[in-house]
């Protein structure tokens, strides 16, 4: 059986925790494959809310595994309060959550790396979200990095290393790193916790699974246009979010690869810096902001919101090869008189489809506007209550996208979804 992909097309945040957890029934694993606590995946059902940053979203029905694969980094004092959360709320994970050994750690000092350099680029900062991410892979890429399998081996005199060449660099830029001791208590402290979980060759792993015909979901954490090599450079996060990411993040080969569902927002948003060509300064945006609840389920910050970007989405769907939407939080429009959608830029004069090298403050966003639906969508149960509006807005979308809509999405619970003939 081929191995499915799902991942988000926009800056992140477009409900890729639900919708995974919607379709776990479908799947007998769910792995993860890049990313690490900067991740903030949403998931409600039966009243109940849970916020998942390195724990897969396939843990929540049915007995299905759920593995953390070799594409992700790992904060163990993360893992710990996130594994704890849920167990407190009777969730047990320790049979059905494995490790790759091949996982990168999050060290305590990559989380200070990540402040540090981030207070160096002055206007230019990224807006991380200090969770150490950067410094991490970077680790990983420099061949310098500890990974889960070394905790199984001698650990301190690796980590002693790595922890003082960390400092060193700290020391150069006089960042204080006074407050390591307790940090990394905290850290060593919580091995204990992720040693209750098994370290497993992933890759063995799911190979073995795809030749016994298990069904198989890879989740992906960010969103295309954070993309290391794809994203908007330098405003991205460190790790190859894009379907290929899935390949390297979980060691599968392409041809092992079936359907990739993308998923978008019916509007836009973008947490931290960078260019965001369709963003909204106005009462459109404030009402974006206010009725989709768009603050960071990991930082708490408010979340830049826009119009759709069809030439962004055109490009991650050209970059993932996605061969089904997604569309999550169309109801937040539910109230509009009118919606825009970006379809092309104008750039000095000259009509951009194609998302270019850079997204400068030059490129002026060229809408077409449709009208509002102006109906409370979030209690509809199947497609023919679809206003008509709305069926001519997701007409337009798929004709403009060139990729079927088939997952509609009308609010955060899981019941909240339609399934598209
Ligand atoms: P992820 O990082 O892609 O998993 O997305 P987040 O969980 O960070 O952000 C999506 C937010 O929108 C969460 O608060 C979800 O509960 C919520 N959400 C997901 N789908 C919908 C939807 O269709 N409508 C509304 N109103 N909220 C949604
Ligand atoms: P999910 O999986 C939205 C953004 C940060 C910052 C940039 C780099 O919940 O969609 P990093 O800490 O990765 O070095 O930050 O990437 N970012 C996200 N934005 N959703 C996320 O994850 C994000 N993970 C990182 O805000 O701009
Ligand atoms: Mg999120």
């Amino acid at each position: 059986m081929k191995v499915d992909i799902l991942l988000g097309l926009q800056w992140g945040d477009e409900g890729k925790g639900k919708i995974v957890d919607v379709l776990t029934p479908q799947y007998n694993v769910v792995a993860r494959f890049q990313g690490g606590p900067n991740a903030g995946h949403t998931l409600e059902f039966e009243g109940k809310k849970y916020v998942l940053r390195s724990v897969p979203s396939g843990i929540f029905q049915g007995n299905n595994i759920n593995i953390i694969g070799n594409g992700v980094v790992l904060d163990p004092a993360l893992f710990k309060v996130e594994i704890e959360a849920l167990e407190a709320s009777g969730h047990s994970l320790t049979k059905r959550l494995l490790i790759s050994k091949k996982a990168h750690l999050i060290l305590p000092t990559h989380r200070f790396l990540d402040s540090c350099y981030e207070s160096q680029k002055g206007d230019a900062k990224i807006g991380t979200t200090g969770k150490g991410i950067g410094p991490t892979y970077t680790d990983k890429v420099n061949r310098s990095g500890l990974r889960v399998g070394d905790l199984l081996d001698n650990f301190d005199e690796k980590y002693t290393e790595v922890k003082a060449r960390h400092l060193q660099i700290l020391q150069q830029y006089k960042y204080d790193a006074s407050a390591l001791p307790a940090v990394e208590k905290e850290w060593f402290d919580s091995l204990t916790k992720l040693k209750e979980f098994e370290f497993i060759d992933s890759e063995h792993y799911i190979n073995t699974a795809i030749k016994s015909d298990k069904k198989i979901l890879a989740e992906g954490a960010q969103g295309t246009m954070l993309d290391i090599d794809f994203g908007s450079y330098p405003f991205v996060t460190s790790s190859n979010t894009i379907s290929a990411g899935a390949c390297i993040g979980l060691g599968i080969a392409p041809q092992k690869i079936g359907e990739v569902y993308g998923i978008f927002k019916a509007y836009c948003t973008r947490v931290g810096s960078g260019p965001f060509p369709t963003e909204l300064f106005d009462e459109d945006g404030n009402s974006l902001r206010d009725l989709g609840f768009e603050y960071g389920s990991v930082t708490g910050r408010p979340r830049r919101c826009g119009w759709i970007d069809l030439v962004a989405l055109r490009y991650a769907i050209m970059i993932d090869g996605v061969t089904q939407l997604i569309m999550t939080k169309s109801d937040v429009l539910d109230t509009f008189d009118t919606i825009k959608a970006c379809v092309a830029y104008d750039c000095d004069g000259i009509t951009v489809k194609d998302l270019p090298f850079s997204l400068s403050e030059t490129l002026k966003p060229m809408y077409k506007e449709f009208k509002g639906w102006k109906t409370d969508m979030t209690k509809m149960q199947k497609e023919e209550e679809f206003p008509q509006a709305f069926k001519e807005y997701i007409d337009f979308l798929e004709e403009e996208l060139q990729v079927p809509i088939k997952v509609v999405s009308l609010g955060p619970d899981r019941e909240q979804t339609i399934i598209r003939k």
